[in-house]
């Protein structure tokens, strides 16, 4: 049972670095203004009457807050949290353990939720409405259907692809948040906030750097801070300042709007090997030797929302935007290069 149990992380040390910075209540929250405003009216509201909160899908690219207001959530309801992953849940009895063994009116926070295999979904579904499991007992021509009744809990989802959720399972949360990219101006006090916790000093310009370079993700912000103190303090500076970030931002490769090198890798590809494209992604992901998965979920979302990227029904499109920042030619109206055109 504990190792269906876990702390959704890939690299423990990030984990624990992370964990440090996150923040742990509502108020302490930075960015996703409208999420949390709601989040804070339905968690008063369903305090105030005693009940569980309805169950809550949190969807958008990674490194947004998602596990960190699950973990708030459960914080400000005044109830622990279990934590799992869809991928970990294999089997109907896995899931049908965990939540047998539920603290009454606690929270259980399943990342990756639309990674649940199909037959693990369908004990979720009387789970989730009517807070109850259907047990087969017995094999063959005498086995029959048993109800056992579950606590109440509230389950929080986590996903970074809502649409591959089944209808049934989506349908069945009450509430339900889209986090977005966050401006710079949230990124620069997140940034500072973490500044504080981690005892070191930084300057505003530098904060704003950092910032601007982040992808709009605060986990990217965060690990840039930690990266740009090691090479502050490897210079003896016990101050981060603008010259410093700076330094170790090019040192690290991240360009001026936070591209690092297989986002560039990827915007070339497409314009030294596709004329710019269309390029579908499965021809993209073998050119770069990259999972698909992995463009899709980490790489597309923010190079999309920044205009480097653009989606057509016959694949991907660089933008004149992508073009520029990478130094190569725009091209001219009908898609030819400069010295193409008539
Ligand atoms: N650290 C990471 N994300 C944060 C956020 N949204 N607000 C405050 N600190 C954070």
């Amino acid at each position: 049972m504990p190792e269906l149990l876990l702390r959704a992380q890939k690299d423990p040390a990030e984990a624990t670095y992370e964990e440090s910075l996150r923040p742990r209540r509502l108020a302490e929250y930075i960015g996703q203004e409208k999420v949390t405003a709601n989040l804070a009216v339905f968690i008063q509201a369903a305090l105030a009457r005693g009940e569980c909160l309805d169950h809550v899908l949190l969807f958008g690219p990674p490194g947004l807050g998602k596990t960190t207001l699950a973990h708030i959530v459960a914080l400000e309801l005044g109830v622990p949290i279990q934590v799992t992953s869809g991928p970990v849940l294999e089997r109907a009895g896995d899931l049908a353990a965990i939540l047998t063994n539920l603290p009454v009116g606690s929270v259980l926070f399943v990342d990756e939720i639309h990674r649940i295999p199909p037959q693990v979904a369908e004990v979720l579904y009387p789970a989730l409405e009517d807070f109850c499991l259907d047990l087969v007992v017995g094999s063959g021509p005498g086995a029959r259907t048993m109800r056992l009744q579950l606590p109440r809990f509230t389950l929080v989802g986590a996903t970074t692809r809502p649409g591959l959720l089944p209808p049934p399972l989506r349908d069945r949360f009450g509430i339900v948040h889209r986090l977005d990219f966050y401006q710079p101006a949230a990124l620069a006090r997140i940034v500072q906030r973490s500044a504080g916790i981690l005892g070191v000093k930084l300057e505003e310009d530098a904060a704003w750097e950092i910032a601007r370079r982040s992808r709009g993700t605060p986990r990217v912000a965060n690990r840039l801070l930690r990266r740009v103190r090691d090479f502050a303090q490897a210079q003896g500076s016990e101050v981060i300042t603008l010259e410093a970030a700076r330094f170790g931002l090019e040192r690290l490769e991240v360009d001026a709007y936070g591209l690092d090198e297989l986002d560039r890798r990827l915007l070339s590809a497409i314009i030294e090997q596709y004329r710019g494209g269309p390029v579908g992604l499965r021809s993209l992901a073998a050119t770069l030797g990259e999972d698909q998965g992995t463009l899709e979920d980490i790489y597309e979302p923010y190079l999309l929302q920044a205009g480097f990227l653009q989606r057509t029904p016959r694949g991907r499109v660089v933008t004149d935007l992508a073009r520029r920042h990478l130094g190569y030619p725009v091209l001219a109206p009908g898609g030819l290069f400069p010295e193409e055109a008539p």
